[in-house]
């Protein structure tokens, strides 16, 4: 084979090829797409990286008995009156109540806001678009429950609010009912403290 004609095959394998991808990419009658087809990506889209890939099957399981970090109802009294006088064995302490504003920091404030206030980012979403906005910690309506009605909706959910039994320790929920039922000005100083907050104290 000549050197001159190697090459015109060459050229005209790496046409042949080009003509069948494009031909592959836009098949008649089929709307062009580059996700689920498992296809050779011919134009690469933006949306379908590695990440995006990744969840597609085959996919691993999470091993048998394994808990969902979020989701899940535990276990309480079906009993009201009972969820009301469920005892907190968790001692009210300063160590306690800056323990309780650091998870509230954490977990709460998205919703029910940095002060308290029921106006966290998330919480004016639910107002906006038609669910129960978070009642303030100050409202009547948090102050007049149960201490074992609180640590009950923060265990399982309540409403629209979501269930925390399996991402805090009981122990944690409990501080958190101490939370609830200080003075507003003591909460307000707990909650602003800068140890308290996320990144701040451990
Ligand atoms: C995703 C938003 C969201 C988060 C996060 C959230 N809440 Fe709520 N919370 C709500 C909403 C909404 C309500 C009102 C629910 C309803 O009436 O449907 C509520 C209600 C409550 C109530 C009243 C429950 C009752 O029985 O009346 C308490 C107490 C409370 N939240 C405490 C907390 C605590 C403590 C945390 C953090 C561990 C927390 N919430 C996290 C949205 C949230």
């Amino acid at each position: 084979m000549t050197r001159l004609r190697g090459i015109r095959l060459f050229g005209l394998l790496a046409l042949l090829t080009t003509a069948a991808l494009t031909a592959a990419a836009c098949e008649p009658g089929e709307p062009a797409r580059s996700t689920g087809a498992y296809q050779i990506d011919v134009f690469q889209e933006m949306h379908y990286t590695q990440s995006f890939k990744s969840q597609e099957p085959p996919r691993f399981l999470p091993p048998e008995g394994s808990i969902p970090i979020t989701g899940g109802k535990l276990a309480l009294p079906e009993d009201n009156d009972a969820i009301d006088a469920l005892p907190n064995a968790t001692v009210r302490n300063a160590a306690t109540l800056n323990r309780a504003a650091r998870l509230y920091n954490v977990n709460c404030a998205s919703c029910h806001g940095a002060s308290g206030g029921g106006d966290g980012y998330v919480g004016l979403r639910f107002a906006e678009y038609g669910a129960v906005q978070p009642p303030a910690l100050a409202s009547d309506r948090v102050a007049d429950l149960a201490a074992g009605r609180a640590y009950a909706s923060i265990t399982n959910g309540f409403g629209f609010m979501p269930p925390f039994g399996n991402l805090l320790s009981d122990e944690e929920r409990w501080a958190l009912v101490h939370l609830l039922f200080i003075s507003d000005a003591e909460r307000a100083a707990l909650l602003a403290d800068p140890a308290n907050q996320p990144t701040g104290g451990g």
